[in-house]
């Protein structure tokens, strides 16, 4: 179903609260124009930030990289402030942080000091009951470009792989990059195959997942076997696990995987993901 959730009560862009409505940025604003601009989202369980340093370190590194301005130790009081303002202390929630290079006139090349817009809110999320989830997925061609480490606001790829997935039935779509698949339009993928985890190696083809790292360090800690490795499209026979992680896909069990229409896939919930959601819940909800 398409257009399901409604707007929020507040917003906080560059140093005011106010009502979306009246939230207002340039038509200039690079973000607007190109797409030049990264975003955040991190999880609060119940009111209580999850892994909330790590999703700043990959803030701050994004910034680095696209060299936005930006002195991120604001963030931290903010956050918890947009989460109490919208009365989401004692529900389950993410905040939304977003940061452009600001307005400047069209040219490509980056402008001098630019002045850089800021939006954050806090939103509603449902983070339980995704052990129960079993996800019908398509697998189509990752045509993104060759920085998806980076997390930016430019979105068009993943945007059109999903929708491609939702028109037609599915829940999300599975990439594959020179025969190998990389992650989910807005999630990371993991495989197992003969009992061994396996998940791409972090680099430009994938988002490096604060979720990722959790699982692999449950793995390291239950002593259940991975590899950061791609695994090819063509062994996909030899898979008895697929499941699809992400601050709201949470540890979510893929049942079936579809190329070009023909099942390649199936699968009930295996145990290794039952391990390690259950494990996830116990880390979240600690
Ligand atoms: C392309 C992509 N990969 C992976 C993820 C998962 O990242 P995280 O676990 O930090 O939410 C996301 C989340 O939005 C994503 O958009």
């Amino acid at each position: 179903m398409k257009n399901k959730k409604t707007y929020l009560a507040e917003v906080y862009l560059n140093g005011q609260w106010m009502p979306p409505q009246e939230a207002t940025v340039s038509v200039f604003d690079r973000g607007f124009m190109f797409g030049d601009g990264i975003y955040e989202v991190t999880p609060f369980y119940h009111g209580k930030p999850f892994r909330l340093q790590d999703h700043l370190d990959r803030l701050k590194y994004c910034l680095e990289q696209i060299k936005i301005p930006f002195d991120i130790s604001i963030l931290e009081p903010l956050m918890l402030e947009a989460i109490s303002r919208s009365r989401l202390a004692t529900s389950d929630a993410a905040v939304y942080i977003q940061i452009s290079r600001g307005a400047a006139p069209r040219n490509h090349y980056f402008p001098d000091n630019p002045k850089p817009n800021f939006l954050m809110y806090a939103f509603p999320v449902e983070l339980e009951n995704f052990s129960g989830k079993r996800w019908k997925v398509m697998v189509s061609e990752d045509f993104r470009w060759q920085r998806c480490d980076i997390k930016s606001t430019a979105l068009l790829a993943n945007t059109m792989m999903k929708d491609d997935a939702i028109s037609d039935g599915y829940n999300e779509n599975l990439l594959v990059r020179d025969g190998y698949f990389t992650e989910g339009s807005h999630s990371t993928a993991f495989f197992v195959s003969k009992g061994i985890v396996f998940t791409h190696p972090e680099g430009p083809h994938i988002l490096s997942g604060i979720t990722r790292k959790v699982v692999l360090e449950i793995c390291r800690d239950l002593g259940i076997g991975y590899k950061e490795e791609a695994l090819a499209l063509e062994r996909i026979s030899e898979v008895e696990e697929v499941f699809l992680t992400g601050t709201t896909t949470q540890i979510t069990v893929v049942s079936s995987l579809h190329l070009k229409g023909k099942e390649i896939f199936t699968s009930q919930k295996g145990q290794i993901t039952a391990r390690l959601q259950e494990e996830f819940l116990k880390r979240t909800r600690g």
